[in-house]
């Protein structure tokens, strides 16, 4: 297939891309590159991928390659509540109008596929599981834009992965999602002053979320016009519970709970992963061995900016 990816050189698309080149693909990646780093550089050597550096809002770039592919899969975003606060125009137009431009232009013959995020579920019930049928009640503004372009998808007979928060290495590494980022301060600071630490999230390996694309792509007949909750159905824990797995690959690591913050989201809920393990996708990637990935991985990064060492 000709798949385009808009966002492609972000940390989840940095590992998509490669694996869907390597599945034959002919992958083409808009992406502003605005770090001007190397996390596609292992896909230059087929002849099958193709990089445009270019603005996801750009509708003339849009006009050229959406009618060129036969899927797409739009990534870009200001992801994450305070990246949207600090540029909310910049958050409406690449998180909500980008996503609305690509389905104005997409055939209902293309394959459209669209990444949002659960965390629309904010205050979930205690014990029960949210489904696809529970209401989204999105308060930050990132989740707003989120949910305003999932409704376009799915109304253009698209496809919508509500993701968990993603765990794991990428290229383009993001140690601000809550497992990357414990374990992380688990391995430097041996310390964690975690606040609201009763509030369950669900979470997911990246690599599972490339598994989760995969399906779609390979099964979009049957799931085309629908959401679907894409976690891993082991991993509801709250932000304590998480810590104590973090424990016990990292012993010395202290945590304790102080009300120093809050969560813009109010994301406290758990998440029923069955309607899509019903259409056959399975989770292949536990935490504790996404763990043990994070913690061979951060051997390698350095925070030092401002430091000798
Ligand atoms: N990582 C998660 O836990 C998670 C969870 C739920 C949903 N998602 C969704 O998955 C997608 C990818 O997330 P990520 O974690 O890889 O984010 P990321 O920030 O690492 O990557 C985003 C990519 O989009 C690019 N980009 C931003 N604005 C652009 C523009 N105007 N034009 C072209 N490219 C632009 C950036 O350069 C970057 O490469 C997003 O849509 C996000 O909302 C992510």
């Amino acid at each position: 297939m000709r798949i385009l990816v808009t966002g492609g050189a972000g940390y989840i698309g940095s590992v998509l891309v490669p694996t869907l080149l390597e599945r034959d693909h002919d992958v083409t990646v808009l992406d502003t590159f605005s770090r001007g780093t190397t996390e596609l550089a292992s896909c230059c050597r087929f002849e099958t991928f193709r990089p445009v550096r270019g603005d996801a809002r750009d509708e003339r770039l849009l006009d050229n390659l959406v009618p060129r592919a036969d899927a797409i899969i739009p990534l870009a975003a200001m992801v994450g509540a305070p990246l949207c606060d600090a540029d909310p125009l910049a958050a409406r137009s690449i998180n909500r109008d980008a996503v609305i431009a690509i389905a104005k232009r997409a055939q209902k013959s293309q394959i459209l596929i669209y990444p949002t995020t659960n965390s629309g579920y904010g205050i979930g019930e205690p014990d029960i599981p949210c489904t696809e049928e529970t209401p989204l009640r999105p308060i930050s503004l990132y989740g707003r834009t989120k949910m305003d372009a999932e409704k376009v998808v799915i109304h253009h007979g698209g496809t919508s992965l509500r993701l968990a928060t993603v765990f794991g290495m990428s290229p383009r590494m993001r140690i601000d999602l809550l497992v990357n980022d414990f374990t992380w301060r688990a391995l430097t600071d041996h310390a964690l002053v975690v606040f609201e630490g009763h509030f369950k999230r669900n979470y997911i390996h990246i690599r599972d979320v490339v598994g989760g694309f995969e399906h779609v792509l390979n099964n979009y007949n049957e799931m085309q016009g629908k959401a679907y909750n894409l976690g891993l159905s082991t991993a509801n824990l709250s932000k304590l519970e998480l810590c104590a797995e973090i424990k016990k690959h990292v012993p010395g690591f202290v945590y304790w709970e102080a009300p120093i913050g809050e969560d813009q989201d109010k994301r406290n809920y758990i998440v029923s992963n069955a309607k899509l393990e019903r259409t056959g996708w399975r989770a292949r990637w536990s935490l504790s061995e996404g763990l043990k990935e994070l913690i061979r991985g951060y051997k390698m990064l350095r925070n030092s900016r401002y430091a000798n060492i």
